[in-house]
């Protein structure tokens, strides 16, 4: 599995959510309260909305569209549960936070 520099863990803090390309996905990383760092499709699974134009408490992030709520860890569903963000993985060289995006893609909810 190959991964791709994205950022430094200085450019993202703890409670804090930030957009990017990497290879062509439109990603949304996010540092929850803790300090893990996960990387998400960049997009709300219902209806195309930049997740990074919602909010983030550190635990969920929300669509600011809907109101739809996902785990900012896991990236499941919180409000509605038959949903998920798609997730890539993640590792943290030093100070370099890096994404895998081989075979990944977003999901997209039916309700
Ligand atoms: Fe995100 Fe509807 S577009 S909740």
């Amino acid at each position: 599995m190959s991964f791709t520099k994205v950022c430094t863990v200085d450019e993202l803090w703890e409670g804090e959510m930030a957009p990017f390309t990497v290879n062509d996905h439109e990603i949304v990383l996010v540092c929850a309260d803790g300090g893990e760092i996960s990387a998400f499709q960049g997009v709300c699974p219902h209806q195309d909305i930049p997740l990074v134009e919602g909010k983030f408490d550190g635990r969920v992030v929300m669509c600011r569209a809907h109101q739809w709520t996902f785990d900012a860890v896991s990236g499941d569903g919180v409000n509605p549960k038959d949903c998920r963000l798609a997730r890539y993985p993640v590792k943290v060289e030093g100070e370099t936070v890096l994404v895998s995006t081989e075979g990944v893609a977003a999901l997209f909810a039916h309700t």
